[in-house]
């Protein structure tokens, strides 16, 4: 038995020597030290022993199974460590590879182009005001010519918070508050968000934005008004764009006109774009009403003065040849992305 015993360690040994993968050594752990593996069948066979040899073979058999039991944990370990460096080889990451950057983000188109007519209107010599979104009636129509029964209110439809208190439907009432505030000359031009209570369709949206302008000095007339607006059409659309004065009426100029540009789609010969008309439609001024000079506390036999209110949204998407208001709205990224 005691040879049978040697002869095991000894095969044993040798193969936990050979072993080279994690699979081999603990295959020949339940080979010798499993239940049914060689070193537990000869503790098995002890009990054939005589009293007195029993104890002898016992710890034999237990000092090899201790042995074995190490050395086979200690390979484990190894071989463990050299599958783990393997890994580690095999996975290398090439450090040097460019990383994948962050986006910086892009103005949205509405904003380069309000930022490109600030610019415009700056190099004429206007300030940039700002007012209120949350307008009070006051200002938004009352000042304006436009009393409580007037019929220029229903075009204006908008969202109120109050009796009093509403959401501004034009920038216009930005000229009340600049002519309250300063004096003549006044030169400014007011940027922002309007409200009106209108269904979303391709050309419309309850929430737009308007660019404000004021002019307000001794001796300015209608040749300021179009002279000033001719050279931002042209800034803006182009040298070679034409632009049209048509007569219109809003309560707080006087006379009014709406000014046309030639399509920048199709130069003017006429397209989807402008309808056919080779014209499209930018915006409204007139020559400030002496009764909205009055109402701010100038003279109107001293002063005079012209207002004008340009549709950013419209400016944008004929600039950018962008079909559909929405998109200016949707914050789609695939969109925006784009300018
Ligand atoms: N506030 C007018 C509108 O929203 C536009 C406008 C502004 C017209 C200033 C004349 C002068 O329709």
């Amino acid at each position: 038995m005691k040879a049978k015993l040697e002869a095991i360690r000894a095969e044993a040994l040798s193969a936990i020597k050979e072993a080279d993968t994690q699979a081999d050594i603990e295959n020949l752990r339940v080979k010798y030290l499993g239940k049914k593996g060689e070193l537990t069948a000869i503790l098995k066979m002890m009990g054939s022993l005589s009293a007195e040899e029993r104890p002898v073979m016992g710890q034999l058999v237990n000092e090899a199974k201790q042995e074995l039991d190490n050395l086979i944990a200690e390979k484990k370990q190894v071989l463990q460590a050299a599958a783990a460096e393997e890994k580690l080889l095999s996975e290398t990451i090439d450090i040097t590879l460019p990383a994948k950057s962050a986006k910086p983000g892009n103005l949205h188109p509405l904003s380069i182009v309000t930022n490109d007519m600030i610019d415009i209107f700056r190099s004429m010599g206007f300030d940039v005001v700002d007012g209120p979104e949350v307008e009070t009636d006051h200002y938004n129509f009352e000042c304006l010519n436009v009393p409580a029964d007037h019929p220029a209110r229903d075009m204006q439809d908008t969202f109120y918070l109050g009796e009093e208190v509403l959401l501004r439907t034009q920038t216009s009432a930005a000229q009340i508050r600049t002519m309250e505030t300063r004096k003549p000359p006044i030169r400014v031009i007011c940027p922002g968000r309007v409200f009106r209570a209108d269904e979303v369709d391709a050309t419309h949206s309850p929430v737009f934005h308007q660019m404000e302008g004021l002019v307000v000095d001794k001796g300015v007339t209608m040749c300021d008004l179009k002279g000033v607006l001719e050279q931002f059409a042209r800034e803006i659309y182009g040298p070679e764009t034409k632009v049209k004065f048509r007569p219109s009426f809003f309560p707080f100029t006087e006379p009014s006109v709406e000014v046309d540009v030639t399509c920048s789609e199709c130069g003017g010969k006429g397209c989807r774009v402008c309808k056919g008309s080779g014209w499209i439609e930018i915006l409204g001024a007139g020559m400030v009403h002496p009764n909205v000079l009055r109402s701010c506390g100038i003279d109107p036999e001293v002063y005079s003065g012209f207002a004008f209110g340009i549709g950013l949204d419209r400016t944008t998407t004929t600039r950018h040849k962008i079909s559909d208001i929405r998109l200016l709205f949707e914050n789609d990224k695939r969109f925006l992305q784009q300018f």
